[in-house]
Order: C-alpha cells, then sequence, then structure tokens
C-alpha cells in the first residue's frame, strides 16, 4: 500500500479518530473482500450423536414452548449453523407427541434417518415419513409431525436459517391448531414423482418442487441403475434430487444430493464455493477435506466448507451412500460459483493429519 509520509503519527491518528466519530472507515483497512473464507471442516460421529439425542426425550417436549426438540450440529468457529449458510440439526419424536404446525420464510429438508409409523404434514399433504425418504418443507409451507408409531423417529433437519437472518427476511407464524388439516396422503407424489408425467391441469408456478416427498426405494434404484452407466471423477454415481417441473433443484436456496461410492473407489479432489452437509447413510470409508482425513461410518455427519480440496473414498468390498445438502442454487445464482479440480499428485491430496473428536481441528 502505498502511504504517504504527510501526515505524523499523531495526526494520523486524530484522522482515524475523527473519521470515527461521524462513523467513516477507511477501505484500505481490513480489506475484507481480499480474504478467501477461512472456515474448517468437522465431523460428528453417529455413536456419539445418537444417545444424545435420545436422550434429548428427557429434557424437552414438542409443544408450543419448545416447537421443535432439536440438537444442532455446531460447527467450531461459527456462531450458528453447520456452513455460514445452512444448518443441520437432528429431531426426535417420540411416539405419540406432534411437533405443532408452523411455517417460517426459512427453508427445510428433513432426511429420515430412523423410525417409522410417523408423518410430516406439508401444505396439508400427509407425508409418512420412511428411513432415506428426502420431505421438504419449502419456504413459508405449514408443517407439522406427529409419532403414531411405537419408536422413537429421528430425522436430519436442514435449514438455510443463516442465511435468511443474515439477509434479514425471517418471518415465523405459528398454525392456530396443533396439526393443520390434512388434504389428502402422498398427493405430491401421486401427481409428480414420475418426473416425466405430469396432471394437465396442475400448471405449478411455484418458487420450488411442486414434488415434496422423494422416496428412497426409487432413490436407491436410480443410483443402481445409473452406476451401470458412468460416474463423476469427483463425487462418483452422484444425483441430484430435481424438481420434476423444472430438471433443477429442489429448492432456491439448497440442493439436496445423493451419491453412490463404489466398493474401494476413491474420487479425485476439487473445491468449489458452495458447502456442504453430508450423512453417511451407507457403509464406511473416509473424505480428505484440506489434507485432514476423516474416517466415517454408517450415520456419520461431515460438514465441507466452501473452498476447501475435498475428495471421498469407500471401503474396499462395501458401497457407500452419501446424502448431502448443498448451498449451490444460492451460489450459482449469485454468479458466485466457482469450481476448481485438485492437479498435483494425480487428483488426489497427500494426507497429512487424522481428525479424530474432542481434539482442536
Ligand atoms: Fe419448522
Ligand atoms: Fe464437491
Amino acid at each position: 500500500m502505498a502511504v504517504q509520509d504527510k501526515l505524523s503519527a499523531e495526526e494520523l491518528k486524530q484522522y482515524y479518530n475523527s473519521a470515527d466519530e461521524v462513523r467513516l472507515g477507511p477501505g484500505w483497512v481490513g480489506r475484507e473482500h481480499e480474504k478467501p473464507p477461512e472456515l474448517e471442516p468437522y465431523m460428528w460421529r453417529w455413536s456419539d450423536v445418537e444417545p444424545l439425542v435420545l436422550k434429548s426425550g428427557d429434557v424437552v417436549t414438542p409443544d408450543r414452548d419448545v416447537e421443535r426438540r432439536i440438537m444442532r450440529l455446531a460447527t467450531p468457529g461459527l456462531e450458528r449453523g453447520t456452513t455460514h449458510t445452512m444448518v443441520a440439526a437432528l429431531q426426535l419424536l417420540l411416539p405419540g407427541e406432534t411437533a405443532p404446525s408452523h411455517r417460517h420464510t426459512p427453508t427445510a429438508i428433513r432426511w429420515i434417518l430412523k423410525g417409522e409409523g410417523a408423518y410430516t404434514t406439508v401444505e396439508g399433504d400427509k407425508c409418512w415419513m420412511e428411513p432415506g425418504d428426502l420431505i421438504l418443507t419449502p419456504s413459508w409451507t405449514w408443517h407439522d409431525h406427529t409419532n403414531e408409531g411405537n419408536q422413537p423417529m429421528i430425522w436430519l433437519d436442514g435449514l438455510d436459517v443463516p442465511l435468511v437472518g443474515y439477509l434479514k427476511a425471517n418471518f415465523y407464524e405459528q398454525f392456530p391448531e396443533d396439526t393443520q388439516p390434512v388434504n389428502g396422503t402422498g398427493d405430491s407424489i401421486k401427481k409428480f414423482a414420475s418426473g416425466t408425467l405430469r396432471p394437465t391441469w396442475e400448471q405449478p408456478d411455484l418458487a420450488y418442487s411442486p414434488l415434496l416427498h422423494y422416496k428412497w426405494d426409487k432413490t436407491y434404484e436410480a443410483l443402481q441403475n445409473l452406476a451401470e452407466l458412468g460416474s463423476d471423477p469427483f463425487d462418483d454415481v452422484a444425483m441430484e434430487y430435481s424438481d420434476p417441473t423444472t430438471g433443477g433443484p429442489v429448492l432456491r436456496t439448497m440442493t439436496c444430493w445423493v451419491q453412490l461410492i463404489r466398493p474401494g473407489v476413491r474420487t479425485k479432489a476439487h473445491r468449489h464455493t458452495s458447502s456442504k452437509i453430508y450423512q453417511v447413510f451407507k457403509g464406511e470409508g473416509y473424505s480428505v477435506i484440506n489434507g485432514q482425513r476423516f474416517d466415517w461410518t454408517e450415520g456419520d455427519f461431515l460438514v465441507v466448507p466452501s473452498w476447501a480440496w475435498h475428495e471421498h473414498a469407500a471401503a474396499d468390498g462395501k458401497e457407500a451412500i452419501l446424502f448431502s445438502i448443498q448451498d449451490t442454487p444460492i451460489m450459482k445464482s449469485m454468479a458466485l460459483y466457482r469450481e476448481e479440480p485438485y492437479v498435483e499428485h494425480g487428483g488426489n491430496q497427500p494426507v497429512t493429519s487424522r481428525f479424530s473428536v474432542g481434539t482442536p481441528v
């Protein structure tokens, strides 16, 4: 920086003080726009998470005060959120409980992990939840959850709360009753799940996918079919859940992926300006993020922040399935999406350290 010597140190200090008094800040100090993203990756083990989530059943009940019994994945270094734009949390709903109906401008997804006999109602459509199902509750849609089964239900909530909070667009409303009226069961599936056919009398003009519920059996079948054909060098057999009316991402702020890493495959490394939160739905393996190796197994959660080098590998003899939420649609809509491959060492990062829970990252 070209520093002039016209002012003495004392005069310079007075200049900055005078500017500060009238709320003026020098643009040549700090220079935020030149700094690369600085967030750390992190991982949570299912064996640590599950007992504490189950125990949360003894701590609170999802009534009108508590609303939701959730435990957030709290990445070190972030005041809130799991990445700077998204938050992921584990929700527990016990037999006989209802998490009361409400709506909010932040968008949410549910990725179902464990249990049966519970449903989420979204805008009057009752969606029975099974492990591996993806359910959307887009911005400002009414939603409530009820467990009519006899076992605890656990799912992953993914929301764009940090982004919406930053944009000062948070609105929230409770439904007058605990549950909203139900108009149908699985109606969005009946109308839109084929992906290629839709009712002639429905011309959805929504800011999100009119298909609200993506069933696991169809998802897994699609992955297996694709595995016969090809793969991506950075993500192996990866599929994006899509809006059947546009072919684009299911939501405006977040997209959801599911990927199958074939047994023994190690992908190439790359980095991009979108951040990702993964759940290891099946299998075991590891990811290398900025040179650090994260060994994961079924049920674990992993966060890959913006612009971190990352690659994934499945253990020999066993396929791995990773579900993820990503903020890619935001970055693309603002022309801020950037991606690059790792070209040294044949495309794979040297492993310089290993992650373990509880040690500083
Ligand atoms: Fe909600
Ligand atoms: Fe990636």
